[in-house]
Order: C-alpha cells, then sequence, then structure tokens
C-alpha cells in the first residue's frame, strides 16, 4: 500500500484539548473538523485501508463495566491505523480499589500513549485525566457517553446532509448518553428535546450547559413528559435502555415508569416520514424498542454503531497528534 497515497486530505489540526472527556469541552468548530476527519477516515478505509498514522502508538482500555461496541471498535480503530490496544478488564485493574486512580493514571503514563477509560463515577475518568500525561477518552460515565455522540452525529448528518435545522426527540430516560446526545446536538445548532417519565430527568445543569451552548447556535434544547409531542416534527427519535449498567436493581421499578416510553410503530409514524431510529445499543428488544421498529425500514441502529468505529478514529488521530 502507497502509504503517502493513503494519507487523508483534511483541514490543518485544530486545537484540541489533551483529553476527551466531554462534548462541552469542545468548540462546535472542533467537532465539525472531527466529523470531516471521521468521514475522511471512513471513506480512506472503504478504499483500501487506512495510512498507519498511529504506527508504535498503544492504547490502554480501562474497563469498570461490560461492553460490545466500544471494546472492539476502539481495538479495531487502532489496529487499522497501525497502532495496539490492550483491553484491561475490571478485575484486572480494580481501579481506585486495588491500586488509586492516581496511580493507574501515572503508571499507565509510562507504557501507553492514550488511556480510554468507561468507569461508573464521571469523577473517575476525570482523576485519571488529571493524574495521567497521555490523553484520556472517556469510554461512558454515569454522566455522559461522548464517543457515543460523535457517531451519532456523524450517523444523523450522512443522512440528511451538514444542515443546522434539525429536531432531535429522545424518549426515555434522561441517561448519559441523552447528555452527551443533547450537548453535540446543541452545538451543532440542532433541536433536541427530551420526554422523560417524571423522576429520570437529566440534571439541571446538563440542561443548562446545554441551553448556553445553544444561545450561540440558535438551537432550541427542551424537555417534557409527552413521547408523542415530543416525536411530532422530528427528523431523528432516538431512544436507550430504561436501566442504565449500574441500576439493575430497579429494573422492576423503571419498567413500569417507562411502559408509555416505547418507541414502537406508532410513535415513529408521528414523526416526520423520513425520520431515523436510532439506539446507542444494546437494545432491549420490545422494551424501550420494538423489534418492528429497530428492524424496519427507518432504523439505522447498525451503521450508527459501525459509525463508533469511524468517529473513534478521527478522535484517536487527533489526540495522538496523528493527523
Ligand atoms: N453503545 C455502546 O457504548 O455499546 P457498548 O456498551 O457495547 O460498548
Ligand atoms: N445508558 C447505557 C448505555 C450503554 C452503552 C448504560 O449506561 O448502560
Amino acid at each position: 500500500m502507497d502509504v503517502q497515497a493513503m494519507q487523508v486530505a483534511v483541514s490543518p489540526k485544530l486545537m484540541m484539548k489533551k483529553d476527551f472527556l466531554q462534548i462541552a469541552d469542545f468548540s462546535a468548530e472542533e467537532i465539525q473538523d472531527l466529523l470531516e476527519l471521521a468521514t475522511a477516515l471512513k471513506k480512506e478505509y472503504f478504499n483500501g485501508g487506512n495510512a498507519p498514522l498511529l504506527k508504535g502508538k498503544a492504547l490502554a482500555m480501562v474497563f469498570q463495566k461490560p461492553s460490545l461496541r466500544t471494546r472492539v471498535s476502539f481495538e479495531m480503530a487502532m489496529q487499522h491505523l497501525g497502532g495496539h490496544a490492550m483491553y484491561l478488564s475490571p478485575a484486572e485493574i480494580g481501579l481506585g480499589q486495588r491500586e488509586s486512580i492516581a496511580d493507574v493514571a501515572r503508571v499507565l503514563s509510562g507504557y501507553v500513549q492514550g488511556i480510554m477509560a468507561r468507569v461508573f463515577d464521571h469523577e473517575h475518568i476525570l482523576e485519571l485525566a488529571k493524574w495521567s500525561s497521555v490523553p484520556v477518552i472517556n469510554g461512558l460515565s454515569d454522566y455522559n457517553h461522548p464517543c457515543q455522540a460523535l457517531a451519532d452525529a456523524l450517523t444523523i448528518q450522512e443522512k440528511f446532509g451538514k444542515v443546522n435545522r434539525l429536531k432531535v426527540a429522545y424518549v426515555g430516560d434522561g441517561n448519559n448518553v441523552a447528555v452527551s446526545l443533547m450537548h453535540i446536538c446543541a452545538k451543532l445548532g440542532w433541536d433536541f428535546t427530551i420526554a422523560n417519565p417524571i423522576g429520570y430527568e437529566m440534571s439541571a445543569e446538563a440542561i443548562e450547559s446545554a441551553k448556553q451552548i445553544a444561545f450561540e447556535t440558535d438551537a432550541k434544547i427542551s424537555q417534557q413528559t409527552n413521547p408523542h409531542e415530543a416525536v411530532q416534527g422530528a427528523n431523528v427519535i432516538y431512544t436507550d435502555t430504561w436501566t442504565s449498567m449500574g441500576q439493575e436493581e430497579e429494573s422492576a421499578k423503571r419498567e413500569q415508569a417507562f411502559a408509555g416510553y416505547q418507541v414502537n410503530h406508532q410513535l415513529v409514524s408521528e414523526a416526520e416520514q423520513d425520520a431515523i431510529v436510532m439506539h446507542c445499543l444494546p437494545a432491549h428488544r420490545n422494551h424501550e424498542l420494538t423489534d418492528e421498529v429497530a428492524d424496519g425500514l427507518q432504523s439505522v441502529i447498525f451503521p450508527q454503531a459501525h459509525n463508533r468505529l469511524h468517529a473513534q478514529k478521527a478522535i484517536l488521530a487527533r489526540l495522538f497528534g496523528a493527523a
């Protein structure tokens, strides 16, 4: 393969923060830049393979919770870019239990060029970033899921183009995925509304920060309890599990609370005719999302999952200063 010929043509590198911890940390310009780089890297990959931008670089992947997409897509992203990823299971690391987070960060910084971590408490990813001298990527915390949001925005732009008048309706729990999606919508100027049962709202702080971002882009950010009103005029209907990892003991209570919040054929028919249906996965089929909708013509759940690979290549390339 002619490595030079395969180099992606992208705009000059924008200033990036050391770490990728939350969407709100990045400017709209930086997010757009990551989306363009992801698109270029995706094209390059399907045209014969990526140039080895990350040759000689290693990524430690620290997991406190299970994962399919995040683990495999980061591992393959590193491999496609000529680097190496290593999976560190909850049992191996014992983040903050076997060893303090500060010590784990400082030890890993001497072995690898980057750390991706999936944690329970968002403070733990902040602590890891504080003590690490290499970039830290948030692979999901209880507060947010920024890598997911970047892949989601890539998927939405692939469907609708780089338009700035879109409405994204999130139906369900005001969880980590919802927070990052709301922030990326605000950054890109897309209206965002969430319909959730009382008691399952996003934090007032998360909504307030989205409103502040939206002030600059003119996006409308709103919250309501009626899913039917939320999907009126929506171009994107998004849902996620009603019970996130770590909340399993609340599952029965949540099933009851969210009973009227299922994304089914009826709800989808109330949105725009060409609306797409999204879910970060794993899906609890016939709970938050029916089989009919998940496997229907408007669903983009698998291209969306596949875009994790391409979006994360852009994050890795920028953080490692390789593109
Ligand atoms: N969407 C997502 O992050 O999936 P995993 O939990 O399988 O990584
Ligand atoms: N909200 C879900 C997302 C899984 C990718 C959870 O935290 O379990």
